[in-house]
């Protein structure tokens, strides 16, 4: 039988895990465990590029992990653990960094944007994409569910596989990212010609997966749009209620056009409430789930994933340190 083919993908334990990570990312990699191998990792070396409490971090990783868990990765299906826990990530990313050249990460635009934004210009949050490039390739994995923002991580990464393939022989497959049709990009709710995204000061930009139905109607009847009254599809001229427009086709399994042929022309306000109910429905059963998991029996799951995840790791790395000159003397 044909070996199943590999996924990897992880999620950044910063806190604010929202709708654009779940239908951009989480809800494909539920998909995915039935017909694929698939590896998930709460990324937590990642999370310390930037500034950090220890104890905040400590918590969000853990909670990082219940939402995966309450969207639905099941650890009896796939890998899941934290990144940290398994040192190999690290190791790799070091051999994988010196073959980087500086000019390719000068090009990244996450470093670029997020100095822009204030965040210190460390050599971690440099490294990034070098980092995520071996979380990848540590497990030889084939595809790569993710949103659009990691589109140029992606493409660096199968850079780096084939300068390690060209220098040392064939060790590393290359790589596809898999990005939905479909909100690949889900815009912030207060501001629609931006990502949605969990770092942004504004609460009210993003609908968290645990929010309560209450706040999600609040925050999605606050969103902002334009003043013409047409519910309509067109990312120029009405980014707000596209936005709204992608996460309601997500959200209830129908098409664009047959919500606009429903709303088009009934006003914003009866379209945001049809749209609200149709987030609630969706993200109601996993708040139900992340408010059921014990965070004792979380930790335990996380440490069988880890200790799962080294002796796969190991085993792999041990191929990467024999064609590098690093194998055991
Ligand atoms: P992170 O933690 O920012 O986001 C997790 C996933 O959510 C997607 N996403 C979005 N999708 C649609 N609309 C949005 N507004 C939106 N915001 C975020 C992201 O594309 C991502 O798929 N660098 C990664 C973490 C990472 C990783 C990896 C991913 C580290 N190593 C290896 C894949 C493979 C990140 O910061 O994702």
């Amino acid at each position: 039988m044909e070996a199943k083919r590999k996924v990897f993908s992880g999620v950044q334990p910063t806190g604010n895990m929202h709708i654009g990570n779940y239908l951009g990312a989480f809800r494909n990699w539920v998909k995915l465990q039935d017909e694929y191998d698939t590896i998930y990792c709460v990324v937590d070396l990642h999370a310390l590029t930037q500034p950090i409490e220890p104890d905040v971090l400590h918590a969000q990783r853990l909670d990082a992990a219940k939402v995966l868990l309450a969207v639905g990765i099941d650890p009896r299906k796939s890998l899941f653990y934290l990144q940290s826990q398994v040192p190999q990530h690290a190791e790799l990313s070091w051999i994988l960094g010196t073959l980087t050249p500086t000019g390719v990460l000068n090009r990244m635009t996450s470093y670029k944007d997020k100095v822009a934004r204030g965040i210190p210009a460390n050599v971690g949050l440099y490294a990034y994409p070098v980092l995520m490039a071996a979380d990848i390739l540590l497990h030889r994995c084939d595809l790569v569910p993710v949103g659009d923002d990691q589109r140029q991580h992606l493409e660096m990464t199968r850079d780096l596989a084939e300068r390690f393939n060209n220098r040392y022989g064939e060790v590393f497959p290359l790589p596809d990212a898999l990005i939905p049709p479909t909100s690949a990009r889900v815009m912030s709710l207060a501001e629609p010609t931006a990502k949605m995204s969990k770092s942004d000061p504004n609460p009210r930009s993003r609908i968290l997966i645990t929010d309560s139905p209450d706040d999600i109607r609040k925050k999605i009847k606050s969103a902002v749009t334009d003043s013409d009254p047409d519910v309509r599809y067109d990312w120029e001229e009405k980014p707000g209620i596209s936005n709204l427009l992608e996460i309601m086709a997500d959200c209830t399994g129908r098409t664009i056009d047959d919500l606009v042929a429903e709303y088009g022309s009934g006003g914003y306000g009866r379209f945001k409430e049809a749209a609200a109910e149709a987030v609630v429905a969706e993200l109601a059963p996993v708040r139900t789930r992340f408010k059921e998991l014990d965070d004792a029996e979380v930790a335990r799951l996380m440490q069988k994933g880890a200790l799962d995840a080294r002796t796969q790791a190991e085993g792999y790395q041990q191929e990467v340190r024999k064609a590098v000159g690093l194998n055991a003397v």
